[in-house]
């Protein structure tokens, strides 16, 4: 394993390095976080061994950026005594064990063959995991953090309603898919799932697009068209980038989902359709109803239920497999990815999500020298965001710290802001910005 020791004393350091070493372990060490933290960004560490009490950066803070950066690092956190609050406290930050000071080296060694042995489970466990879900949903779909099972589950029950859901998230972060699957597991699996991304079609062709069009209706409609609410009778409609819909189309789809009924361009006969819409947008629909940008009516007819989808930099676990998965879909034989290149990935914030990753991969696959890819492999931006990427959490860090401050001082003075204000040291009118900024309201 590559093993990382964090202490502020150096002799502490230098006596387990020693004997990790001996043990044929790859050791690296950090006299504080914040050179541990620089170590993290470029080595692909297994395990940290952190001293939580420490001057400057504590063991506690460090493991929580490490977690951050890498959630699938493992760590045991070194106490000076050990309790019971101690052990709970240590979990919760996500550190698998902890040690009592003076450390016992047989139990050091224990411990680090159970997380061993743990790892060499778990890479098993995953494949059993993914193979069940693969044989349950009708396309692989990659998915074993929290974030994303508990999105799955969701999936799952609204697939079997009949009503409009709303599936939100930036781009490329599976929309498109977790609407398919919202198709393929619903009733109306075998009726047709008929997709129009709202952001290709242009206006003057809209309405016909989605309701079709007579012969002769305008220049150019030579043809009877069925639009795509025909097309999708008894099936799925996915309405992709909702929130590009023009204003006066807002009102016919309304009328659409209200009635159950559409008519051609060009005729004035009704149709009825029976039709499950599903719409997904990348942009903030509430907002655009604020600014009169989007119909409110029709917004709460779409997010009967609403769905998020989460950015891949939140749940950083699913890159192994989602790794895998597209070398499988790209490489022509086996192919595999260097621990090195792996941790970058992991590392990498990706925001362009897993259509990033995706073609990522792609481009990796069709340009590596050997059927291993080394981290020399991966594009410059992804070995080199390590830098920015570590300052972004502690500005993200202090965002959220500064968020709890606020909402602490207005629940302690009652939601009075003059007085909230005065407990924090700061003017009324940074409080509001502040506010604003944080999206902090009452209740
Ligand atoms: N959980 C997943 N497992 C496997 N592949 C996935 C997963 N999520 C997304 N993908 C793949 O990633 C790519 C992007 O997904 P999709 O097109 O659904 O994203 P999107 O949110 O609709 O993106 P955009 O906002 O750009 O339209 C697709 O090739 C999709 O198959
Ligand atoms: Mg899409």
């Amino acid at each position: 394993m590559k093993i990382l020791i964090v202490d502020d004393e150096e002799m502490q350091r230098d006596m387990l390095q020693g004997f990790l070493e001996k043990q044929g372990h790859v050791v690296l060490s950090a006299g504080s976080g914040e050179d541990a933290l620089a170590i993290f960004d470029s080595a692909a560490i297994d395990l940290a061994l952190l001293d939580q009490k420490m001057g400057g950066m504590s063991g506690d803070e460090l493991l929580f950026l490490m977690k951050k950066k890498n959630p699938l690092v493992r760590a045991i956190m070194i106490t000076a005594y050990a309790s019971v609050d101690t052990a709970v406290k240590v979990m919760r930050l996500g550190a698998d064990d902890f040690l009592e000071k003076p450390v016992d080296l047989r139990l050091l060694l224990d411990k680090i063959e159970a997380i061993a042995a743990q790892l060499a489970v778990e890479e098993d466990a995953g494949e059993i995991a993914a193979f069940l879900e693969e044989q349950e949903l009708p396309f692989q779909v990659i998915g074993e953090s929290p974030a994303m099972k508990e999105l799955l589950s969701l999936v799952r029950r609204m697939a079997r309603t009949p009503w409009t859901v709303l599936i939100r998230g930036e781009t490329g972060t599976g929309k498109e898919l977790v609407g398919r699957l919202l198709h393929s597991l619903s009733p109306r699996q075998a009726k047709p799932f008929i997709e129009l991304n709202c952001a290709a079609v242009p206006e003057n062709l809209f309405e016909s697009e989605l309701f079709g069009h007579e012969k002769g209706a305008f220049t150019g409609a030579d043809a009877r068209r069925k639009g795509r609410f025909e097309l999708a009778q008894g099936g799925t409609l996915f309405l992709d980038e909702v929130g590009e819909l023009p204003l006066n189309l807002q009102a016919k789809l309304l009328r659409a989902l209200q009635e159950s009924r559409i008519s051609r361009v060009g005729s004035e006969q009704d149709i009825e359709v029976d039709v499950r819409v599903v719409a997904a947008t990348n942009r903030d629909l509430k907002m655009m109803v604020e600014k009169g940008e989007f119909r409110e009516d029709l917004f709460y007819r779409l997010n009967v239920l609403e769905l998020e989808v989460p950015p891949l930099r939140r749940r950083k676990e699913d890159i192994p497999a989602l790794v895998d998965f597209f070398l499988g879909k790209y490489a022509a034989k086996s192919t595999t990815m260097s621990r090195e290149a792996l941790d970058a990935l992991v590392k990498y914030p990706f925001p362009g999500n897993i259509r990033e990753l995706e073609h990522l991969i792609q481009r990796v696959v069709a340009l590596a020298r050997s059927s291993k890819i080394m981290a020399a492999d991966l594009p410059r931006e992804i070995r080199l965001s390590q830098v920015a990427n570590g300052e972004g959490d502690l500005g993200a860090r202090l965002n959220e710290v500064e968020r709890e401050m606020i909402v602490e001082a207005l629940k302690q003075h009652d939601w009075v802001q003059t007085r909230a204000a005065d407990a924090l040291g700061i003017s009324e009118r940074v409080l509001r910005y502040k506010m604003g900024k944080h999206q902090i309201k009452k209740g």
